[in-house]
């Protein structure tokens, strides 16, 4: 099934209320890890790429400057229960990943976590991201690929069925997501559920005005 923003609203109102007690535990390793690999310091500004219910903002070091981005209202009105949270400071704005409501170049880091398996176009989201990012900018992503140059097994391919309904598709590989676009893999390292999570640190290589 084809993922749609229409389909992604209705789909995240409905694990809005549950989402943190049903994932928070599974996925809290991987977001430190991502936290670490990003290695935020004080003064920075970082952008949160569908913020969800903020469970990120929680890891986020003392000092930086964020703004979390998400389709979402049901999502973000739990992220908002998460504010203030001492030492950040941190807006929540609703907004699509695929044409983020923000001006070129405005951060040093982005964070897209749990996104490019869920947005309906991943390479328009990640391009959006780079266009955010100052010149040499940093994006980390902690999220579940199919490994490059792969194809779905039949059982993977029926799982997928199941899971693109529940919002997020496990049959996208990152190496088609990056193709073409100004950035570099500078980590890549297998995460929870047997690597099938990866957390995978970019930085943008070139930067014009208006990419897009
Ligand atoms: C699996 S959740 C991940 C949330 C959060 N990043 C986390 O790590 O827990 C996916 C999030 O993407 C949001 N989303 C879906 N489509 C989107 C879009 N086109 N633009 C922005 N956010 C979107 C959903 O509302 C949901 O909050």
């Amino acid at each position: 099934m084809e993922m749609n923003n229409q389909r992604n609203q209705l789909v995240y109102r409905l694990w809005a209320p549950v989402y943190d007690a049903v994932l928070e535990r599974l996925f809290r390793q991987g977001r430190r890890r991502a936290m670490e690999q990003l290695g935020l310091q004080a003064g920075e500004r970082v952008c949160l790429v569908g913020v969800g219910t903020g469970a990120d903002l929680l890891h986020l070091p003392k000092g930086v400057n964020s703004i979390g981005v998400d389709l979402s209202e049901a999502m973000l009105a739990r992220a908002e229960k998460k504010l203030p949270i001492a030492g950040c400071d941190i807006e929540l704005r609703i907004g699509d990943a695929q044409a983020l409501p923000l001006d070129d170049g405005g951060f040093d880091a982005v964070i897209l976590n749990l996104i490019l398996s869920v947005v309906p176009d991943p390479a328009r989201c990640m391009s959006e991201a780079i266009r955010v990012l100052r010149p040499g900018g940093r994006i980390v992503i902690f999220d579940k690929f199919l490994p490059d140059g792969t194809q779905p097994t039949w059982g993977r391919r029926l799982t997928n069925a199941f899971s693109t309904r529940l919002g997020t598709d496990l049959n996208r590989r990152l190496g088609d997501i990056l193709s073409g676009l100004p950035c570099e893999v500078v980590h890549d390292e297998p995460s929870i559920l047997w690597g099938m999570y990866r957390v995978v640190l970019l930085r943008q290589t070139a930067w014009q005005v208006g990419h897009r």
